[in-house]
Order: structure tokens, then C-alpha cells, then sequence
């Protein structure tokens, strides 16, 4: 099957090199800028050399409002060489189409997505480049509608000739507009991307763009933190844009951009908003010096605004301003960061320190003295390791420079650029490269020796893979019976294609031998280490009853205690009971694909003797709940729960939108809030979660599952469960943090007896003080109070699409914290009203933009999907 894959590629190269000479009408003949200094947005035009742009399936050329002109597939057909392609196209997609929720940054390139080219099997585009270097290849993928084909069930891959871009790929979701970009470097006169429709699948693609980026755009250098030096061999990676952020500013589309970039607004990526204030300047002003940043690097409009620290009078300004992304933590990014002095008076003023992810990136960044004058454009670009990304998040951040006297602590930021770097296997979505093998660590090193070994001896390694083969045909019975806790171990993402049977086999066989050896186990991919039985039961004292801190319908969970004395946390599945496989599943799943300071992380595993058992860190305070009632526990502080309540919002809000498919997590409550010897709050226990798509799918099936009391009755109604279901149990967890009692408590009269709406009660007559925690009474300032009071009372809302996302939750609870910091600041003892009022009315309005501005459009990482607050509401997130 490969073989025959390469021979249809290199045949289909050489039916195209006599198609080569023919000239296309779009192809511009030099490369060369021209300045216009007359308008102050398109100051510079560019024409690349090699300038494919293709509008699949459609029958005419497709000319943008940008001016750029697409292809028909007839004036394509050419590029192509396939088996078997159908096109699909719906005219009716249109801006209506998408009306209210069309995203303001792709509504230009709308008429690229009304029509498809369908793939049943392997088809290659091959372009002839004329001048190799950096080129941009962006693809456009919407499933359109089709009466003989189901698009959003196609899963496929896209590759070049050395690099993977997409791997077993799906669109799931049929609302979103999907645009890739990625920054490959051709090295010779040809090009070529691949599509490959898993066995069985389909593969589709509704545009593209082959088009030379400018010579200067990635420079080969980049300046590493951690430790801070400089990397060299930028232009062996392929990259693929993450987040292009015009911070301060409004959205940029491919009209204001020569490039054809498009560039979102900051605001829904700030940490802070509330302190920082935009800034802005006509762009004409703007001034590019003769080397480093040019109008390639970004537009003008990028560098004429930034966000700069707000002059905030309550306290001294010293803090940092920091935006935060969610990446995938597999991959090493380049960071790209632009700077203007676009707020000082004179030369000399401005030093403040760049942090990238907690690490210094330049200290006292002095831009007067790197560029010699005000107004003038500098970036400098990052390279940021994929071990210094462990949570899954980049952040960036730019505060005051403490050791520098400058007459106003200030610091800005003008854009902010994220590209994923392709790893060990040429890829930039998993561990496989362009042939399907296996490149990554732990285990299935085992298998790449195999690769390596078959490279050198075929033969040999055909016999292995044989008798690999046959020992997985004869594997005993009882496994694929019992659910296979196993096979939930392996990578979601691997196929059914041969080579993973065999890693199948090996990991299986790799893990028998590894229990043996005492340390030094690396288990599979995710999952962390692989744990022996003996070792656990040692841990757990053959798990003794008076180790058990935790029972639920899956097991026990044991405080476990190695022998270096490090403390964990041991669930053991009980193997007869089915909820227990599913539930065990489910969690491996989720979090195999999750990783997060505000979620509970996986340690190892056990496979043994038909066991099932999960090992996680031990969270030293144990649930939330203990911390609130029912326990001798000191009360915590006003402050301290805040600061809890943030956290797990924080691990939902990741929960939603950080990972590739949003996952519901069904079953938040305060004893699935664990606390560690820190008091950091962490989301456990994702036995009932689901990601988006399967509900889309499955939601008829009757099984309202969650617990009693922070159940969602719109679920409960209609059994239909969305993220805002989780919202609504939030709710009832801040009612419990407030009031330190019970969601349901049977012992209570009938109208206390549910807390949701007992609190509401009371909060509609005004008296809601009066049921508060009384280890509360009096520490809370009364702003803060009316903040969480109103964040707790959105998320009850009867209705889901009225509550709010956990998005604005966290952010109203972070404003909480900060107005009770502000009082306690002001004056402990009281509670000072006056400089809260003077607060409040700017909160609002802020909050109100953030809510509400369709420019907040969000990148999500890993699918790419442009995701408009406005655009989610008719499914935005690909996993909804
Ligand atoms: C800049 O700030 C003002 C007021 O704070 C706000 O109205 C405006 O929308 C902001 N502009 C951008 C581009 O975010
Ligand atoms: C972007 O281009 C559009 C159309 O030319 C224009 O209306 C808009 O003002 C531009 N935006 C910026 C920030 O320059
Ligand atoms: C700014 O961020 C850096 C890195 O996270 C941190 O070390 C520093 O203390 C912060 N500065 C302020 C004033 O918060």
C-alpha cells in the first residue's frame, strides 16, 4: 500500500513536469515592492514570485474583495493528479449564511468556501516553484453539505514533500470556517501536498494558497529563553501560525495586510484587562528603519497601536501585562514580538522587561536606543521550548523595569505573533512523518530501531513484522472482551493502519518487560509512568481500607506512599463493573489530551493482572468541600476562596475551549475541586466527561448523568447537554463557597433543602448577607461581594444560552478579587465605598465590550477554527 502511494506521487511529479512550462495568467513575474507614501494603509504592494491561489471545485476564477484572484479547478486541473475527485459547491452559502455570526476576519475569503473538491483517494497538487524559500501555504476547509458524501465525518491528512500539516484531520463541526496557515521553506523547484483519506474516508479542501513569502519575514536567528541565548536554524523548521495578535487595536483583515494576513484583537487573550489601556496613533506616522522590521514584518496599522499600562490610581504601577494562549504542549513555538514607541514624548523614557513564559526575554528593553527615534517599528522573535511550555500555555508579559529610575514605570506591546515549529518527525500534528512512521519517545523507540533496522535489512524486518502481526492475531481472547483497558493506553490519534498494529503489539510487549524494572519506567505517551502492581500494593499496604481517601462508582482511591516517600494518589478500577471500564476510559482519554495547572494531573498507570489502575499527583488539602463544612478544617479567608474558585474556573475554562474538541466535564462540584499543599485549586474526575461532537451525535440517549443538586435543569429537561450545563453547577458551587452549606440537604426545611434556589431567594429580597458563611460575616468588601454575587446568579440562569462562559465567569471572579484587594489595601478595617464606586462604572463598561465585541475572534490552537463569541453561538467551537 505505501509503495504504491510513492509510485502514484513521484508518477504523478513527472506527468506534471511537462505541464510546468505552460504560463499561467496569475503568476506575477518579478518579486519587488513599490512604496505609495499617498495612502497611509497600503503603503507597500508585494508580488510574489510563486503565486498559486486555487478556489477548489469552483468553475469560474474567484476574484476577493482584496483583489486576489483564485482559480478555477479547470485552470487547475493541471496542478492535480488523482484517481477520482468529486466537487461539491453551495452557492447559498453566504454571508446570510453566517449572518450575525460570520467572522469579521474571514467574511472577505467567504466565496473560497462554497465550493469543496472531494478526494477518495491519494491526490497530489505539484506546483512548480520558481524561486525556493519561504512559502505560504494556507488552507481553507468548510464541510459542505453534499447528498452523496458526509464531509464532517472526512478524516485525512495533508502533506508536503517532507513535512506533515495535518494528520487524520476532521471537521466535525459544520459552523465553523477553518483556515491553516503555515510558513513552509522549499528547498527545490517543486512542491507538493498531498491528500490522504484515511482507509475507508474521504479528503477535502475548499481552497488554497501556494505563494512566496518575502525573503526577510523569518529570519534564520531567534533569541532562546531558558536560558537566554540565540538559535540558529530557523529555515530548517516548518512553522504554522497559532495567534497573529494586533494588540490595542481592531481586527486587520487581508485588505489591510499586503501579505494577506489577517491579525485579531488582543482583549480576549489579556490576563488583565482592566489594566491596561490601548493606545494609538495615525499609522502614517509610523517610521521603519532600514534593516529589521519592515512593512512585511507588519503593517503599519500593527505598530500605530499598542496597550500600554492603565493609570491605575489606586496603587503604584507596578505589575506586568500579560496575555495568555493556549498551545499545544507537544511542540516548540516561535514567538514573534512587535514594539513601536508610540506613547512617549521624548527619546529615553521607556525601559521595561519582557517575560516569556514566567522567564526574562529582555531585560530593560530600551527601544530609543535600538532604533534612535520615537515611532520606529522593532520586533524580535522568541524560541520557546516545548519543555518550558508544560501547562499548555504561552504567556507574555511586559512590566516596568524595576532597576531603571524612569519618570513614568510604563510598558507596551503592539503585536504578538505565535508559530507552532515542527518537531523530531518533520510534523506539525503528531509523532508520524510523511511515511507513517512512529517518531517520538519512551516505548516506541522499540519501534523506530525496528524501522531502522528494516531500512538495512528488509527482509528481516518484514519477517519481524510478521511474526508481530501474528502474535497480535493470537492475542488471547479475553482481551479485546474485556473493553480493553489497554488499547484506551494508545494514542487517540493512531490508526488502523499496519504500522500501528504493530507499535500495538510492542506496546504490549514493551510494557510486560518494563514492569519488571524497578525505575526509570516511561509508559506510554501521556500517560506518564508505568507503574507495577507490586509497587502499588507496597505503596497502599496491599490496599488496606484504612488507605482509602476516596470511593466512587468506578473503585477506591488510596493514599499511596513510595518509597522515596513521595505521596500518591492510587484509584483502583474494580474490573466487574462496567461504569468502571467506561468511566476509566473516558478519563484516560480526556486526560491523555489535557494538561493544565488547574486540572489534576495523571502520573502513571498500572496494567497488570487484568487491573485497571490510575495514578495521579496527591493533592495534600484534599476536596474543596472539607475546607467549607462538614469538617473541623480552618475557614478559609474571603480571599482564599476567591482565589480557589479562579483556579477551577480557569481548569473549566481550559476544559471549553483549550482542548482540540471542547469537553463537557458533567460532574463539577466542590468534592471534584481538590486543593493541594498550596492551596491551588485543581479539577478532578472526568469519568463522566464528553467532548463536544459525540454529544452532537449521541444527546438523544437518555442518560442524564451528574450529581444531585448542581444538576442543570435545562439538561435535565431536555437532555441536552452543552458546556453551559458545567456553568450552571459553577453557580451552584460559589452559592456552596458563600454559604458553606450543602447543595441538597434533606435535613432542611422543603424551601432550604436546595441551595440554588434557596440563595436566589434570598438574593431577589435583598437579604442574601444574612445566609452567608458566618466565618465570612464582615471580611468581605461589599464590591467584591456584588460581583460574585451577580457572576453566581448568571450561571443559574434557567436558560443555558443566557448564562455566561466560563470565560466571563473567571473574569468577573478575578475582578472580584482584585475590588477585595483594593479595599483591603485601602483600609482593612472598613470596607471603603467610595473608591469602589469610583471603579465600578469603568468595570462595566469594560466588561460589557468584552462581552459583546465581535472583534474578540480567538484562535483555537489546536483545530484553527476562528472562533467570534458571535460566530460560537450557531456551534463556533469545532468540539461543540
Ligand atoms: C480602546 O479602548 C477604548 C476605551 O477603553 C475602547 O472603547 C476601544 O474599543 C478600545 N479599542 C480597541 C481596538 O480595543
Ligand atoms: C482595513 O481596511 C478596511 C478596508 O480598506 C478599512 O475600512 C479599515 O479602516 C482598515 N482598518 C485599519 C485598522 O486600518
Ligand atoms: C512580572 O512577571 C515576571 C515573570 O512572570 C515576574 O517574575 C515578576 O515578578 C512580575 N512583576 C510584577 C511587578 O508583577
Amino acid at each position: 500500500m505505501g509503495g504504491e502511494k510513492h509510485g502514484h506521487t513521484i508518477s504523478s511529479l513527472f506527468f506534471f513536469f511537462f505541464l510546468v512550462s505552460i504560463p499561467y495568467p496569475t503568476i506575477a513575474k518579478k518579486d519587488g515592492s513599490s512604496s505609495n507614501s499617498s495612502s497611509s494603509q497600503h503603503v507597500v504592494k508585494y508580488s510574489p514570485v510563486d503565486n498559486y491561489l486555487i478556489n477548489c471545485g469552483s468553475t469560474e476564477a474567484t476574484v476577493l474583495s482584496d483583489g486576489r484572484s483564485f482559480r478555477s479547478d479547470a485552470q487547475s486541473a493541471s496542478l492535480l493528479s488523482t484517481t477520482e475527485d468529486i466537487q461539491v459547491s453551495d452557492k447559498s452559502l453566504s454571508n446570510s449564511t453566517f449572518s450575525n455570526t460570520s467572522s469579521f476576519l474571514l467574511s472577505s475569503s467567504l466565496p473560497l468556501y462554497q465550493t469543496a473538491r472531494i478526494f477518495v483517494d491519494d491526490s497530489t497538487y505539484s506546483f512548480f516553484i520558481s524561486r525556493p524559500g519561504r512559502h505560504w501555504v494556507r488552507l481553507y476547509f468548510f464541510p459542505l453539505p453534499d447528498s452523496s458524501y458526509n464531509l464532517t465525518s472526512a478524516t485525512f491528512s495533508v502533506i508536503t514533500d517532507s513535512t506533515v500539516l495535518l494528520r487524520d484531520f476532521s471537521v466535525s463541526n459544520n459552523n465553523s470556517l477553518i483556515l491553516k496557515e503555515y510558513l513552509v521553506n522549499v528547498t527545490s523547484n517543486r512542491f507538493s501536498l498531498t491528500f490522504q483519506p484515511q482507509s475507508k474516508s474521504i479528503a477535502f479542501i475548499n481552497a488554497m494558497e501556494i505563494v512566496s513569502a518575502p525573503d526577510t519575514l523569518i529570519p534564520d536567528t531567534a533569541t532562546t529563553v531558558s536560558p537566554v541565548g540565540s538559535f540558529n536554524g530557523l529555515n530548517n523548521y516548518a512553522l504554522e501560525v497559532s495567534y497573529r495578535l494586533n494588540v490595542g487595536g481592531w481586527p486587520l483583515t487581508s485588505l489591510n495586510d499586503t501579505l494577506g494576513r489577517t491579525w485579531q484583537n488582543d482583549l480576549s487573550f489579556m490576563r488583565s484587562p482592566l489594566l491596561a489601556q490601548n493606545v494609538s496613533i495615525s499609522p502614517s506616522k509610523i517610521e521603519y528603519p532600514s534593516t529589521g522590521a519592515s512593512a512585511f514584518i507588519a503593517p503599519n496599522a500593527v505598530y500605530s497601536t499598542a496597550n500600554e499600562m492603565a493609570n491605575a490610581n489606586v496603587t503604584q504601577q507596578n505589575f506586568n501585562l500579560s496575555w495568555e494562549m493556549n498551545v499545544d504542549p507537544t511542540f516548540s513555538y516561535l514567538i514573534r514580538l512587535h514594539f513601536c514607541d508610540i506613547v512617549c514624548k521624548t527619546l529615553n523614557e521607556l525601559f521595561f522587561n519582557v517575560y516569556v513564559n514566567e522567564m526574562m526575554g529582555v531585560a530593560s528593553l530600551d527601544l530609543s536606543t535600538i532604533t534612535g527615534s520615537l515611532r520606529t517599528a522593532y520586533f524580535q522573535d522568541f524560541v520557546l521550548n516545548t519543555s518550558a511550555v508544560v501547562d499548555g500555555k504561552i504567556r507574555v508579559e511586559v512590566g516596568p523595569a524595576s532597576n531603571v529610575q524612569s519618570a513614568t514605570p510604563n510598558a507596551i506591546l503592539n503585536g504578538l505573533e505565535v508559530m507552532k515549529m515542527s518537531n523530531e518527525a518533520s510534523s506539525l500534528d503528531g509523532l508520524y512523518t510523511i511515511d507513517g512512521s512512529y517518531v517520538g519517545p519512551s516505548i516506541y523507540s522499540k519501534l523506530k530501531i525496528v524501522a531502522a533496522v528494516g531500512i538495512g535489512l528488509g527482509v528481516m524486518a518484514m519477517l519481524l513484522v510478521a511474526t508481530m502481526f501474528v502474535r497480535w492475531q493470537k492475542r488471547p481472547p479475553g482481551w479485546e472482551k474485556r473493553n480493553s483497558f489497554s488499547s484506551w493506553l494508545l494514542p487517540l490519534h493512531a490508526t488502523g493502519q499496519s504500522s500501528f498494529m504493530c507499535s500495538k503489539s510492542w506496546s504490549r510487549g514493551g510494557m510486560r518487560s518494563k514492569s519488571k524494572s524497578k525505575n526509570g519506567n516511561s509508559g506510554i505517551m501521556g500517560l506518564g509512568r508505568l507503574f507495577s502492581f507490586a509497587e502499588l500494593r507496597e505503596a497502599t499496604r496491599n490496599f488496606d481500607d484504612k488507605a482509602v481517601i476516596g470511593v466512587g462508582g468506578f473503585g477506591k482511591v488510596y493514599l499511596g506512599e513510595t518509597e522515596d516517600k513521595t505521596k500518591l494518589a492510587i484509584k483502583r478500577g474494580n474490573p466487574s463493573s462496567e461504569q468502571g471500564i467506561n468511566e476509566f476510559q473516558t478519563e484516560i482519554q480526556m486526560l491523555s489530551k489535557l494538561r493544565h495547572r488547574h486540572l489534576v494531573s495523571l502520573i502513571g498507570y498500572c496494567d497488570e493482572n487484568s487491573e485497571m489502575i490510575l495514578v495521579y499527583e496527591y493533592m495534600a488539602n484534599g476536596p474543596f468541600r472539607d475546607h467549607l463544612y462538614g469538617s473541623n478544617l480552618t475557614p478559609l479567608s474571603w480571599k482564599q476562596r476567591l482565589e480557589i474558585c479562579i483556579g477551577a474556573a480557569r481548569g473549566l475554562h481550559y476544559l471549553h475551549t483549550g482542548a482540540a474538541q471542547g469537553i463537557i466535564h458533567r460532574d463539577v462540584k466542590t468534592t471534584n475541586i481538590l486543593l493541594d499543599e498550596n492551596f491551588v485549586a485543581k479539577v478532578s474526575d472526568f469519568g463522566l466527561s464528553k467532548t463536544g461532537p459525540a454529544i452532537n451525535q449521541t444527546h438523544v440517549s437518555t442518560a442524564v448523568k451528574g450529581s444531585f443538586g448542581y444538576l442543570d435543569p435545562e439538561y435535565f429537561r431536555r437532555q441536552q447537554l452543552t458546556e453551559k450545563s458545567d456553568v450552571y453547577s459553577f453557580g451552584v458551587v460559589l452559592f456552596e463557597v458563600l454559604c458553606a452549606r450543602p447543595a441538597i440537604n434533606p435535613a432542611l426545611p422543603r424551601e432550604q433543602v436546595n441551595l440554588a434556589e434557596w440563595a436566589m431567594q434570598w438574593h431577589r429580597k435583598g437579604l442574601l448577607e444574612k445566609i452567608i458563611d458566618s466565618h465570612l460575616q464582615g471580611t468581605i468588601s461589599s464590591g467584591s461581594l456584588k460581583k460574585y454575587v451577580e457572576a453566581a446568579e448568571k450561571c443559574l440562569a434557567e436558560y443555558g444560552v443566557d448564562r455566561p462562559s466560563m470565560g466571563d465567569v473567571l473574569w468577573n471572579l478575578e475582578y472580584a478579587l482584585q475590588l477585595q484587594e483594593v479595599s483591603t489595601k485601602i483600609d482593612p478595617s472598613e470596607d471603603n465605598g467610595s473608591v469602589l464606586n469610583a471603579l465600578q462604572p469603568r468595570s462595566e463598561n469594560d466588561h460589557n465590550d468584552h462581552a459583546s465585541t465581535p472583534a474578540a475572534v480567538a484562535f483555537d490552537d489546536n483545530s484553527g477554527v476562528v472562533n467570534a463569541p458571535l460566530f460560537s453561538q450557531i456551534g463556533g467551537f469545532q468540539g461543540r
